[in-house]
Protein backbone atom coordinates (compact mmCIF):
# COMPACT_ATOMS: atom_id res chain seq x y z
CA UNK A 1 0.00 0.00 0.00
CA UNK A 2 1.27 3.63 -1.24
CA UNK A 3 1.84 6.15 1.46
CA UNK A 4 2.83 10.21 1.76
CA UNK A 5 5.43 11.26 3.21
CA UNK A 6 4.99 15.54 4.07
CA UNK A 7 7.30 17.95 5.27
CA UNK A 8 4.97 20.35 6.66
CA UNK A 9 5.58 24.42 7.60
CA UNK A 10 5.16 25.55 3.88
CA UNK A 11 3.33 28.28 2.84
CA UNK A 12 0.77 27.40 -0.34
CA UNK A 13 0.87 29.66 -3.31
CA UNK A 14 -0.43 29.25 -6.82
CA UNK A 15 -3.42 28.17 -8.92
CA UNK A 16 -5.06 24.59 -9.09
CA UNK A 17 -7.23 23.50 -11.93
CA UNK A 18 -10.03 22.08 -10.24
CA UNK A 19 -11.29 18.46 -11.77
CA UNK A 20 -14.33 16.85 -12.56
CA UNK A 21 -16.94 15.66 -9.74
CA UNK A 22 -16.54 12.32 -8.23
CA UNK A 23 -19.89 12.20 -6.86
CA UNK A 24 -21.51 13.83 -9.98
CA UNK A 25 -19.72 11.23 -12.45
CA UNK A 26 -21.16 8.06 -10.54
CA UNK A 27 -25.07 8.45 -10.81
CA UNK A 28 -24.71 9.94 -14.19
CA UNK A 29 -22.69 6.53 -15.35
CA UNK A 30 -25.20 4.89 -13.71
CA UNK A 31 -27.82 6.67 -16.20
CA UNK A 32 -26.14 6.12 -19.08
CA UNK A 33 -27.77 2.54 -18.50
CA UNK A 34 -31.30 3.78 -18.96
CA UNK A 35 -30.06 4.59 -23.04
CA UNK A 36 -29.72 2.22 -26.19
CA UNK A 37 -26.86 3.67 -27.57
CA UNK A 38 -23.51 5.56 -26.61
CA UNK A 39 -23.15 7.81 -23.64
CA UNK A 40 -20.40 10.19 -23.63
CA UNK A 41 -19.09 11.87 -20.62
CA UNK A 42 -16.50 14.85 -20.63
CA UNK A 43 -14.49 15.66 -17.53
CA UNK A 44 -14.68 12.35 -15.76
CA UNK A 45 -11.87 12.33 -13.11
CA UNK A 46 -9.56 9.47 -12.91
CA UNK A 47 -10.55 7.79 -9.72
CA UNK A 48 -10.31 4.12 -8.51
CA UNK A 49 -14.37 4.95 -7.94
CA UNK A 50 -14.95 5.47 -11.18
CA UNK A 51 -13.00 2.62 -12.33
CA UNK A 52 -15.29 0.45 -9.95
CA UNK A 53 -18.62 1.88 -11.78
CA UNK A 54 -17.09 1.61 -15.14
CA UNK A 55 -16.52 -2.11 -13.78
CA UNK A 56 -20.41 -2.52 -12.87
CA UNK A 57 -21.29 -1.18 -15.74
CA UNK A 58 -19.50 -3.80 -17.74
CA UNK A 59 -20.79 -6.64 -15.75
CA UNK A 60 -23.57 -5.92 -16.47
CA UNK A 61 -22.91 -5.81 -19.88
CA UNK A 62 -22.29 -2.00 -20.94
CA UNK A 63 -19.01 -1.30 -23.18
CA UNK A 64 -16.82 1.28 -21.31
CA UNK A 65 -14.30 3.15 -22.65
CA UNK A 66 -11.94 5.54 -21.03
CA UNK A 67 -9.87 7.73 -22.43
CA UNK A 68 -8.07 11.20 -21.38
CA UNK A 69 -10.76 12.63 -18.98
CA UNK A 70 -13.73 11.29 -21.74
CA UNK A 71 -15.89 8.46 -20.87
CA UNK A 72 -18.02 6.48 -23.53
CA UNK A 73 -20.46 4.10 -22.26
CA UNK A 74 -22.25 2.30 -24.74
CA UNK A 75 -25.53 0.30 -23.36
CA UNK A 76 -27.35 -0.88 -26.12
CA UNK A 77 -26.35 -4.94 -24.92
CA UNK A 78 -26.39 -5.43 -21.50
CA UNK A 79 -27.50 -8.44 -20.56
CA UNK A 80 -26.49 -9.63 -16.69
CA UNK A 81 -29.04 -7.44 -14.39
CA UNK A 82 -26.60 -7.63 -11.62
CA UNK A 83 -24.43 -5.65 -9.29
CA UNK A 84 -21.99 -8.27 -7.56
CA UNK A 85 -20.58 -8.29 -3.95
CA UNK A 86 -17.21 -8.10 -4.80
CA UNK A 87 -17.75 -4.37 -6.59
CA UNK A 88 -20.60 -2.98 -4.54
CA UNK A 89 -18.38 -3.70 -0.84
CA UNK A 90 -15.60 -1.85 -2.48
CA UNK A 91 -18.14 1.22 -3.27
CA UNK A 92 -21.90 1.97 -1.94
CA UNK A 93 -22.34 4.10 -4.97
CA UNK A 94 -22.47 0.59 -6.78
CA UNK A 95 -25.82 0.66 -5.75
CA UNK A 96 -26.71 3.12 -8.40
CA UNK A 97 -27.31 0.62 -10.40
CA UNK A 98 -30.78 -1.04 -9.11
CA UNK A 99 -32.62 1.83 -9.88
CA UNK A 100 -31.52 2.14 -13.95
CA UNK A 101 -31.76 -1.50 -14.22
CA UNK A 102 -35.20 -1.71 -12.79
CA UNK A 103 -36.38 0.74 -14.93
CA UNK A 104 -35.26 -0.19 -18.62
CA UNK A 105 -34.67 -4.22 -17.89
CA UNK A 106 -37.71 -4.49 -15.23
CA UNK A 107 -34.91 -6.41 -12.85
CA UNK A 108 -31.99 -5.84 -10.90
CA UNK A 109 -29.92 -7.86 -8.46
CA UNK A 110 -27.51 -5.69 -6.64
CA UNK A 111 -25.92 -6.92 -3.89
CA UNK A 112 -26.61 -4.40 -0.06
CA UNK A 113 -23.24 -2.36 0.48
CA UNK A 114 -22.29 -4.26 3.72
CA UNK A 115 -20.05 -2.19 6.25
CA UNK A 116 -18.11 1.28 6.04
CA UNK A 117 -15.24 2.26 7.77
CA UNK A 118 -17.76 5.00 9.61
CA UNK A 119 -21.46 4.84 10.55
CA UNK A 120 -24.72 2.68 9.88
CA UNK A 121 -25.01 3.58 6.51
CA UNK A 122 -28.55 1.64 5.41
CA UNK A 123 -30.14 1.26 2.03
CA UNK A 124 -33.72 1.25 3.52
CA UNK A 125 -34.85 4.59 1.96
CA UNK A 126 -33.85 3.25 -1.46
CA UNK A 127 -36.14 -0.10 -0.71
CA UNK A 128 -39.02 1.40 0.86
CA UNK A 129 -38.67 4.03 -2.14
CA UNK A 130 -38.27 1.74 -5.20
CA UNK A 131 -41.19 -0.33 -3.78
CA UNK A 132 -43.14 2.72 -3.27
CA UNK A 133 -42.86 3.14 -7.03
CA UNK A 134 -44.41 -0.28 -7.71
CA UNK A 135 -41.34 -2.71 -7.83
CA UNK A 136 -41.92 -6.28 -6.26
CA UNK A 137 -39.04 -6.11 -4.19
CA UNK A 138 -37.15 -8.19 -1.56
CA UNK A 139 -33.93 -8.73 0.13
CA UNK A 140 -32.01 -12.56 0.44
CA UNK A 141 -28.93 -13.90 1.25
CA UNK A 142 -27.58 -10.38 1.01
CA UNK A 143 -28.67 -9.28 -2.60
CA UNK A 144 -31.71 -6.97 -2.90
CA UNK A 145 -34.13 -8.12 -5.98
CA UNK A 146 -36.50 -6.24 -7.96
CA UNK A 147 -38.53 -6.42 -10.52
CA UNK A 148 -41.65 -5.46 -12.35
CA UNK A 149 -44.12 -6.71 -14.80
CA UNK A 150 -43.70 -4.41 -17.34
CA UNK A 151 -42.95 -0.69 -16.99
CA UNK A 152 -42.20 0.36 -13.07
CA UNK A 153 -46.31 1.96 -12.64
CA UNK A 154 -44.82 5.35 -10.84
CA UNK A 155 -45.88 6.35 -7.27
CA UNK A 156 -45.37 8.67 -4.59
CA UNK A 157 -42.71 8.47 -2.09
CA UNK A 158 -41.88 10.98 1.01
CA UNK A 159 -37.54 10.70 2.19
CA UNK A 160 -38.01 11.22 5.96
CA UNK A 161 -34.37 11.81 6.23
CA UNK A 162 -33.11 13.68 3.22
CA UNK A 163 -30.75 11.53 0.87
CA UNK A 164 -28.52 11.62 -2.20
CA UNK A 165 -28.18 8.56 -3.18
CA UNK A 166 -32.24 6.92 -2.41
CA UNK A 167 -33.15 10.63 -4.20
CA UNK A 168 -30.77 9.37 -7.31
CA UNK A 169 -31.72 5.79 -7.72
CA UNK A 170 -35.52 6.42 -7.51
CA UNK A 171 -35.10 9.39 -9.74
CA UNK A 172 -33.74 7.14 -12.54
CA UNK A 173 -36.11 4.52 -11.22
CA UNK A 174 -38.92 6.52 -12.52
CA UNK A 175 -38.26 8.76 -15.47
CA UNK A 176 -39.23 5.19 -17.39
CA UNK A 177 -42.09 4.40 -15.69
CA UNK A 178 -45.67 3.97 -17.51
CA UNK A 179 -47.41 6.40 -14.42
CA UNK A 180 -46.09 10.01 -12.85
CA UNK A 181 -44.17 9.58 -9.86
CA UNK A 182 -43.78 12.12 -7.20
CA UNK A 183 -40.70 12.68 -4.78
CA UNK A 184 -41.02 14.17 -1.64
CA UNK A 185 -38.25 16.07 0.29
CA UNK A 186 -35.32 15.41 -1.92
CA UNK A 187 -31.70 16.08 -1.59
CA UNK A 188 -31.07 19.21 -3.41
CA UNK A 189 -27.10 18.58 -3.81
CA UNK A 190 -25.35 20.19 -6.99
CA UNK A 191 -24.24 16.26 -8.13
CA UNK A 192 -28.43 15.96 -7.80
CA UNK A 193 -29.44 19.12 -9.51
CA UNK A 194 -26.33 17.66 -12.90
CA UNK A 195 -28.58 14.78 -12.52
CA UNK A 196 -31.90 16.23 -13.25
CA UNK A 197 -30.11 18.30 -16.38
CA UNK A 198 -28.34 14.84 -17.28
CA UNK A 199 -31.77 12.80 -17.15
CA UNK A 200 -33.77 15.81 -18.96
CA UNK A 201 -31.03 16.01 -21.75
CA UNK A 202 -31.95 12.29 -22.33
CA UNK A 203 -35.85 13.34 -22.42
CA UNK A 204 -37.12 12.59 -19.33
CA UNK A 205 -40.13 14.64 -17.98
CA UNK A 206 -38.93 15.80 -14.45
CA UNK A 207 -40.92 18.90 -12.77
CA UNK A 208 -39.36 20.59 -9.89
CA UNK A 209 -42.32 21.32 -7.33
CA UNK A 210 -42.49 23.30 -4.11
CA UNK A 211 -41.83 19.58 -1.58
CA UNK A 212 -40.06 17.56 -4.10
CA UNK A 213 -40.02 16.55 -7.78
CA UNK A 214 -42.55 15.22 -9.99
CA UNK A 215 -41.49 12.70 -12.82
CA UNK A 216 -43.67 11.76 -15.98
CA UNK A 217 -42.40 8.83 -16.89
CA UNK A 218 -41.13 8.23 -20.60
CA UNK A 219 -41.01 5.24 -23.14
CA UNK A 220 -37.59 6.29 -24.04
CA UNK A 221 -34.39 7.81 -23.07
CA UNK A 222 -31.54 8.60 -25.62
CA UNK A 223 -27.99 8.42 -25.10
CA UNK A 224 -26.28 12.27 -24.05
CA UNK A 225 -23.32 13.90 -24.02
CA UNK A 226 -22.45 15.73 -21.14
CA UNK A 227 -19.43 17.51 -19.34
CA UNK A 228 -19.33 16.58 -15.59
CA UNK A 229 -19.50 19.34 -13.25
CA UNK A 230 -16.24 20.58 -11.41
CA UNK A 231 -15.90 18.63 -7.82
CA UNK A 232 -16.99 21.28 -4.86
CA UNK A 233 -15.16 18.66 -2.43
CA UNK A 234 -11.70 18.88 -3.81
CA UNK A 235 -12.15 22.79 -4.14
CA UNK A 236 -13.15 22.76 -0.57
CA UNK A 237 -10.41 20.50 0.50
CA UNK A 238 -7.68 22.93 -0.76
CA UNK A 239 -9.25 26.07 0.50
CA UNK A 240 -8.96 24.21 3.92
CA UNK A 241 -5.18 23.43 3.12
CA UNK A 242 -4.64 27.10 2.35
CA UNK A 243 -6.43 28.27 5.21
CA UNK A 244 -4.25 26.66 7.79
CA UNK A 245 -0.81 26.55 6.10
CA UNK A 246 -1.10 30.40 4.80
CA UNK A 247 -0.73 31.85 1.32
CA UNK A 248 -2.74 32.63 -1.70
CA UNK A 249 -4.12 30.23 -3.72
CA UNK A 250 -6.12 30.53 -7.08
CA UNK A 251 -8.71 27.78 -7.91
CA UNK A 252 -10.01 28.21 -11.74
CA UNK A 253 -12.82 25.57 -12.99
CA UNK A 254 -14.15 26.42 -9.23
CA UNK A 255 -18.15 26.19 -8.65
CA UNK A 256 -18.23 29.01 -6.72
CA UNK A 257 -22.09 28.95 -6.08
CA UNK A 258 -21.94 25.28 -4.64
CA UNK A 259 -19.58 26.27 -2.51
CA UNK A 260 -21.48 29.44 -0.96
CA UNK A 261 -21.94 27.84 2.66
CA UNK A 262 -18.25 26.77 2.46
CA UNK A 263 -17.09 29.94 1.37
CA UNK A 264 -19.04 31.79 4.39
CA UNK A 265 -17.22 29.55 6.79
CA UNK A 266 -13.61 29.87 5.77
CA UNK A 267 -14.26 33.54 6.11
CA UNK A 268 -15.32 33.25 9.64
CA UNK A 269 -12.69 31.18 10.28
CA UNK A 270 -10.11 34.53 9.20
CA UNK A 271 -9.66 33.55 5.18
CA UNK A 272 -9.65 36.03 3.04
CA UNK A 273 -11.78 34.73 -0.05
CA UNK A 274 -12.60 36.69 -4.02
CA UNK A 275 -14.92 34.78 -5.74
CA UNK A 276 -16.05 35.26 -9.54
CA UNK A 277 -18.11 32.78 -11.29
CA UNK A 278 -15.58 29.97 -11.79
CA UNK A 279 -12.41 31.39 -10.20
CA UNK A 280 -12.37 31.57 -6.35
CA UNK A 281 -9.03 33.23 -4.55
CA UNK A 282 -8.48 32.36 -1.09
CA UNK A 283 -5.78 33.98 1.59
CA UNK A 284 -4.86 31.91 4.28
CA UNK A 285 -5.55 34.05 7.53
CA UNK A 286 -2.55 34.70 10.23
CA UNK A 287 -4.71 33.26 12.97
CA UNK A 288 -7.35 30.78 12.70
CA UNK A 289 -10.54 32.05 14.38
CA UNK A 290 -12.86 29.27 16.24
CA UNK A 291 -15.89 28.43 15.08
CA UNK A 292 -19.49 26.25 16.16
CA UNK A 293 -20.84 24.49 12.71
CA UNK A 294 -22.85 21.80 11.81
CA UNK A 295 -23.21 19.99 8.82
CA UNK A 296 -26.53 19.50 7.04
CA UNK A 297 -27.58 18.37 3.69
CA UNK A 298 -27.11 20.96 0.79
CA UNK A 299 -26.99 23.60 1.25
CA UNK A 300 -25.41 23.24 4.45
CA UNK A 301 -21.88 22.73 5.15
CA UNK A 302 -21.36 19.36 3.71
CA UNK A 303 -20.57 16.15 5.89
CA UNK A 304 -17.58 15.76 3.11
CA UNK A 305 -16.06 19.28 4.53
CA UNK A 306 -16.58 18.35 8.26
CA UNK A 307 -13.07 16.19 8.31
CA UNK A 308 -11.28 18.52 6.50
CA UNK A 309 -12.44 21.80 8.04
CA UNK A 310 -11.57 20.36 11.99
CA UNK A 311 -8.30 19.60 10.84
CA UNK A 312 -8.32 24.07 9.93
CA UNK A 313 -9.69 24.64 13.71
CA UNK A 314 -7.26 22.32 15.26
CA UNK A 315 -4.99 25.00 15.17
CA UNK A 316 -7.51 27.62 15.51
CA UNK A 317 -7.10 30.96 18.23
CA UNK A 318 -9.60 28.82 20.87
CA UNK A 319 -12.32 25.91 21.32
CA UNK A 320 -14.20 24.96 17.94
CA UNK A 321 -17.73 22.86 17.85
CA UNK A 322 -18.52 20.80 15.25
CA UNK A 323 -21.60 18.55 14.74
CA UNK A 324 -22.04 16.07 11.81
CA UNK A 325 -25.96 16.09 11.38
CA UNK A 326 -25.63 14.04 8.67
CA UNK A 327 -23.23 10.63 9.67
CA UNK A 328 -23.47 10.74 14.04
CA UNK A 329 -19.98 8.56 13.06
CA UNK A 330 -17.91 9.79 10.83
CA UNK A 331 -15.28 10.87 12.95
CA UNK A 332 -12.33 8.15 12.31
CA UNK A 333 -10.26 11.42 11.95
CA UNK A 334 -10.22 12.40 15.47
CA UNK A 335 -7.80 10.41 16.98
CA UNK A 336 -5.31 10.10 13.68
CA UNK A 337 -5.28 14.39 14.38
CA UNK A 338 -4.57 14.44 17.73
CA UNK A 339 -1.79 12.43 16.98
CA UNK A 340 -0.27 15.01 15.03
CA UNK A 341 -0.96 17.12 18.53
CA UNK A 342 -3.95 17.93 18.39
CA UNK A 343 -6.60 18.29 21.08
CA UNK A 344 -9.94 16.99 20.05
CA UNK A 345 -12.27 15.47 22.06
CA UNK A 346 -15.88 13.50 21.37
CA UNK A 347 -19.35 13.19 22.85
CA UNK A 348 -21.46 11.58 20.60
CA UNK A 349 -21.80 13.34 16.78
CA UNK A 350 -19.94 16.22 18.52
CA UNK A 351 -16.47 17.42 18.48
CA UNK A 352 -14.65 19.22 20.78
CA UNK A 353 -11.55 20.75 18.94
CA UNK A 354 -9.43 22.81 21.57
CA UNK A 355 -6.72 25.02 19.34
CA UNK A 356 -3.67 24.21 19.84
CA UNK A 357 -0.31 26.43 19.06
CA UNK A 358 0.99 23.78 17.04
CA UNK A 359 1.02 20.36 15.05
CA UNK A 360 3.86 18.50 14.98
CA UNK A 361 4.64 15.65 12.30
CA UNK A 362 3.92 11.96 13.14
CA UNK A 363 2.91 8.04 11.66
CA UNK A 364 -0.92 8.70 10.71
CA UNK A 365 -3.43 6.36 8.96
CA UNK A 366 -5.69 7.00 6.41
CA UNK A 367 -9.26 5.52 7.31
CA UNK A 368 -11.57 7.26 4.83
CA UNK A 369 -11.44 9.24 1.70
CA UNK A 370 -12.23 12.60 3.54
CA UNK A 371 -10.42 11.67 6.81
CA UNK A 372 -7.68 10.93 4.83
CA UNK A 373 -7.77 15.21 3.18
CA UNK A 374 -7.97 16.28 6.91
CA UNK A 375 -4.50 14.13 7.48
CA UNK A 376 -3.08 15.82 4.84
CA UNK A 377 -4.09 19.16 5.83
CA UNK A 378 -2.55 18.77 9.06
CA UNK A 379 0.76 16.83 8.15
CA UNK A 380 0.97 20.20 5.39
CA UNK A 381 0.92 22.18 8.53
CA UNK A 382 3.07 20.14 11.19
CA UNK A 383 6.33 20.47 12.35
CA UNK A 384 8.34 18.58 10.81
CA UNK A 385 7.88 14.54 8.82
CA UNK A 386 4.30 13.31 8.69
CA UNK A 387 3.75 9.73 7.36
CA UNK A 388 0.49 8.97 5.80
CA UNK A 389 -0.24 5.14 5.02
CA UNK A 390 -3.20 3.71 3.16
CA UNK A 391 -3.49 6.54 0.92
CA UNK A 392 -5.59 4.35 -1.59
CA UNK A 393 -8.76 6.12 0.27
CA UNK A 394 -7.78 9.26 -0.92
CA UNK A 395 -6.86 7.71 -4.35
CA UNK A 396 -10.78 6.77 -4.46
CA UNK A 397 -11.93 10.46 -4.28
CA UNK A 398 -8.74 13.32 -5.45
CA UNK A 399 -6.93 13.04 -8.62
CA UNK A 400 -3.23 13.33 -8.78
CA UNK A 401 -3.76 14.91 -5.15
CA UNK A 402 -0.21 15.00 -4.72
CA UNK A 403 0.90 16.66 -7.77
CA UNK A 404 -1.82 19.76 -7.70
CA UNK A 405 -0.30 19.72 -3.80
CA UNK A 406 3.06 19.84 -4.89
CA UNK A 407 2.21 22.49 -7.61
CA UNK A 408 1.30 25.09 -4.80
CA UNK A 409 4.64 24.56 -3.14
CA UNK A 410 3.94 21.47 -1.10
CA UNK A 411 6.75 19.05 -0.06
CA UNK A 412 4.79 15.97 -0.52
CA UNK A 413 5.81 12.33 -2.14
CA UNK A 414 4.37 8.92 -2.71
CA UNK A 415 6.20 5.77 -2.10
CA UNK A 416 4.95 3.09 -3.70
CA UNK A 417 4.20 0.08 -2.28
CA UNK A 418 6.99 -2.05 -4.43
CA UNK A 419 9.75 0.30 -2.53
CA UNK A 420 8.39 -0.04 0.71
CA UNK A 421 9.69 -3.65 0.89
N1 LIG B 1 -29.76 7.17 4.90
C1 LIG B 1 -30.72 6.33 5.44
N2 LIG B 1 -31.27 5.38 4.61
C2 LIG B 1 -30.92 5.26 3.30
C3 LIG B 1 -29.96 6.14 2.77
C4 LIG B 1 -29.40 7.09 3.60
O1 LIG B 1 -31.05 6.41 6.61
O2 LIG B 1 -31.47 4.39 2.62
C5 LIG B 1 -29.16 8.19 5.77
C6 LIG B 1 -27.66 7.99 5.95
O3 LIG B 1 -27.37 7.07 6.96
C7 LIG B 1 -27.20 9.40 6.26
C8 LIG B 1 -28.14 10.27 5.44
O4 LIG B 1 -29.24 9.44 5.11
O5 LIG B 1 -27.40 9.68 7.61
C9 LIG B 1 -27.54 10.82 4.16
O6 LIG B 1 -26.97 9.78 3.39
P1 LIG B 1 -26.99 9.82 1.81
O7 LIG B 1 -27.88 8.74 1.31
O8 LIG B 1 -27.30 11.21 1.39
O9 LIG B 1 -25.50 9.45 1.43
P2 LIG B 1 -25.00 8.68 0.17
O10 LIG B 1 -25.87 8.95 -0.99
O11 LIG B 1 -24.70 7.28 0.51
C10 LIG B 1 -23.54 10.64 -0.77
C11 LIG B 1 -22.10 10.85 -1.11
C12 LIG B 1 -21.29 10.90 0.16
C13 LIG B 1 -21.80 12.03 1.03
C14 LIG B 1 -23.30 11.86 1.30
C15 LIG B 1 -23.91 13.02 2.04
C16 LIG B 1 -21.84 9.80 -3.26
C17 LIG B 1 -21.33 8.67 -4.07
N3 LIG B 1 -21.65 9.74 -1.95
O12 LIG B 1 -23.60 9.40 -0.08
O13 LIG B 1 -19.95 11.19 -0.24
O14 LIG B 1 -21.12 12.06 2.24
O15 LIG B 1 -24.01 11.72 0.04
O16 LIG B 1 -23.74 14.19 1.35
O17 LIG B 1 -22.39 10.76 -3.80
C18 LIG B 1 -17.60 11.11 -0.10
O18 LIG B 1 -17.55 11.58 -1.25
O19 LIG B 1 -16.60 11.05 0.65
C19 LIG B 1 -18.88 10.62 0.41
C20 LIG B 1 -18.97 9.76 1.41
Amino acid sequence: MDKFILHGGRKLSGTIFIGGSKNGTLPVMAAALLAKGVTTLLNVPHLMDIRTMSNVLRVIGAQVYGKGSTFKIDASRCNHFEAPYDLVKTMRASFYALGPLVARFHRARVSLPGGCAWGPRPVDLHIKGLAALGADIRTEYGYVEASTKGRLPGGSFEFDTVSVGATANLLMASVLAKGKSRLINTAQEPEIAFLIRFLRKMGACIRETRDGLEITGVRELRPVRMTVIPDRIEAGTFMAAACLAGGRITLKNCPVEDLACAVDVFEKAGARIHASKDSLVLEGPGTVRPLELSTAPYPGFPTDLQAQIMAVLALGSGTSIITDTVYSDRFTHVPELNRLGADITLQNNTAVIRGVRELRGAQVMATDLRASAALLIAGLKAEGKTEISRVYHIDRGYEKIEEKFRGIGARIERIKDESLF
